[in-house]
C-alpha cells in the first residue's frame, strides 16, 4: 500500500515509523523531518498546494494519505483528496470545525448534549458586553481565542483584571483572526486525560489513553507549550470512565457530525477533564493525532496501524486489524531547546541519538520534532536543532515506573546545547504516596 504522510514533526515520525511496522507500506512523506526520511521517501511536493498532492497521488498510485497536522484539514486538503477519489485519513474542511472553532464545537456539544463547561461566545462587535460578562463571572474564569492559534489562544484567568486583559488583547487582534469571536467559560476543576478514536464516520475505536504536560516546568508549573511529555496508558481513566467517555462524549459527536451532514472521518482528539467523583467533560476536541501523546499511544499500540487508518478513510473501520491497543506501557519525554517556548536558537549539532535507541533492545525511539540536517562545507552532514520542540524520547517496558527509568536514561544520551525537559513525566500516573 502506498501512503502519503504529511506533515513535520514528532506526533508524524512516529505515525511513519508505525505505518511502515507494516510490510505492505511504502511511505511518502511531506514536507517531512530527517527523522520521518528514514521510513519514508520524501515527495518533494508543497502540502499547501493541493494541486501538486493530487497530482503527486496519482503519479505514485498513492491509496491512503494520512494527515498529520490541523491547519491542512481546516485548509480542506481532505475534501479535495476526496473529490478525487482518493482516500484520506482525516476529517473534511467542516468536521475539522471541531478543532478550528472553538464556539462552533461548544455550540455542537450544546446541541448534543456532550458535557463540557458552560460558556458564552461573543464576536467583535460584542466587546462591551463580553467586558460585562467577563466582570460579573466568578472566578477563575477561562477566555478562548474562538479559531486556530497554535495552542496560544487560552487564558486561564485569576483576576478580573488579567480575564479582561487577555479578552481585550484578543479582541485587538493579538490571535488574527482567530480571535474575532471569543469564548467565555467556565473553569473545570480536575484532572486532564487525552484519548483518541480512530473514526470511520459513524463507528470508532478507541487508543490508548493518554496525559500530555502541557506547562514547561515541573509539577505543571510555568508557561504553557505545545507539550513537554505524554505517557499512556493513563490510569486515571479506569475502564468505567472510558466507557461513559465513549457513550456519552465519543458515540454522540459522531452521530451529531453524522446528522449535521459532516461525517467525521479521522482522529478524533477529546480533551477531556475528569472530576474527583470520575465525570468527565471536554475541554477541547481536536480533529488529529496529539503531539505528543501519540509517540506513547502508538508505541504500546499492538497492530497493523496502515490497516486501521485505511480501513477508517474508506467508512469500513476494520477493529480487528488492532490485537491490543495498549500492549505495555511507554512514556515520551520532549527535550526542547533553551528558551522554549519563546524565542529558541537554531543550529546547534545533535549528538549520540544512536546510544539512546540502544537502550532496552528496541525499547527506546528518539522521534525527531525541530531537527534539520546542515551541510558541512567539507561534504559531511550533521544534524541540529530547527525548533522549539527538538525531538521526543520515547521508551516502552511492561510497567510505567519502568518506562519512565529507560526514558530518562536515554534522554541523558541526547546531547545538544541548551537541552531542556522536565524530569517528571509520568509521575502523575504513578500509585500516588
Ligand atoms: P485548549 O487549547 O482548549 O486545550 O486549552 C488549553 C488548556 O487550558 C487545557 O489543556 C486546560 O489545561 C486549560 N483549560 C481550557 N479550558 C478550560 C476549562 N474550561 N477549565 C479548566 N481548564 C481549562
Ligand atoms: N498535546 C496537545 C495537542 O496535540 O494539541
Amino acid at each position: 500500500m502506498n501512503i502519503l504522510l504529511i506533515g513535520s514533526g514528532g506526533r508524524e515520525h512516529a505515525l511513519a515509523k508505525k505505518l511502515t511496522s507494516s510490510p505492505e507500506v511504502k511511505l511518502f512523506a511531506a514536507p517531512g523531518n530527517p527523522g520521518i526520511f528514514q521510513y519514508a521517501t520524501s515527495a518533494r511536493i508543497n502540502p499547501e498546494h493541493h494541486a501538486e498532492v493530487l497530482e503527486f497521488c496519482k503519479e505514485r498510485d498513492i491509496e491512503l494519505v494520512v494527515i498529520g497536522p490541523e491547519a491542512p484539514l481546516a485548509a480542506g486538503l481532505a475534501d479535495d483528496l476526496r473529490l478525487r477519489g482518493i482516500s484520506a485519513f482525516g476529517p473534511s474542511r467542516e468536521a475539522a470545525r471541531l478543532e478550528s472553532s472553538k464556539a462552533f464545537a461548544k455550540d455542537f456539544m450544546l446541541r448534543h448534549s456532550i458535557p463540557t463547561a458552560q460558556y458564552r461566545v461573543f464576536n467583535e462587535h460584542q466587546h462591551q458586553e463580553a467586558r460585562d460578562y467577563v466582570a460579573a463571572h466568578p472566578l477563575p474564569i477561562v477566555i478562548k481565542a474562538d479559531g486556530l492559534a497554535a495552542g496560544k489562544g487560552v487564558t486561564v484567568a485569576e483576576t478580573h483584571r488579567y480575564a479582561l486583559e487577555a479578552l481585550d488583547a484578543a479582541f485587538d487582534g493579538k490571535f488574527g483572526t482567530a480571535g474575532r469571536s471569543i469564548v467565555v467559560e467556565e473553569f473545570m476543576q480536575g484532572e486532564e486525560a487525552s484519548v483518541f478514536a480512530i473514526c470511520d464516520g459513524e463507528r470508532f475505536l478507541t487508543l490508548a489513553t493518554a496525559q500530555d504536560h502541557k506547562r514547561i516546568g515541573d509539577g505543571d508549573t510555568g508557561e504553557n507549550t505545545g507539550g513537554m511529555g505524554a505517557y499512556a496508558p493513563a490510569p486515571i481513566v479506569t475502564p468505567n470512565i472510558l466507557r461513559d467517555v465513549e457513550e456519552r462524549i465519543i458515540a454522540p459527536t459522531l452521530r451529531g457530525m453524522k446528522a449535521e451532514g459532516k461525517p467525521f472521518v479521522g482522529c478524533l482528539y477529546v480533551g477531556l477533564m475528569i472530576d474527583l467523583s470520575g465525570t468527565s467533560r471536554v475541554v477541547e476536541f481536536n480533529v488529529r493525532f496529539g503531539d505528543p501523546e501519540t509517540q506513547a499511544v502508538l508505541a504500546v499500540l499492538d497492530g497493523n496501524l496502515a490497516q486501521l487508518l485505511h480501513s477508517a478513510a474508506v467508512g469500513k473501520l476494520d477493529a480487528r486489524s488492532v490485537k491490543n491497543v495498549a500492549g505495555g506501557v511507554a512514556c515520551c519525554v520532549v527535550l526542547a531547546a533553551g528558551g522554549y517556548p519563546g524565542e529558541v536558537r537554531k543550529g546547534d549539532e545533535i549528538t549520540d541519538i544512536e546510544d539512546a535507541e540502544g537502550i532496552g533492545n528496541g525499547a527506546v525511539s528518539v522521534f525527531h520534532a525541530g531537527t534539520a540536517i546542515r551541510h558541512e562545507p567539507d561534504g559531511t552532514t550533521s544534524l541540529c536543532t530547527n525548533g522549539g520542540r527538538v525531538l521526543g524520547v520515547t521508551a516502552s517496558a511492561s510497567t510505567l515506573e519502568e518506562a519512565i527509568k529507560r526514558c530518562y536514561e536515554a534522554v541523558k544520551l541526547v546531547h545538544f546545547r541548551g537541552k531542556t525537559y522536565r524530569t517528571d513525566i509520568g509521575a502523575k500516573g504513578l500509585p500516588k504516596g
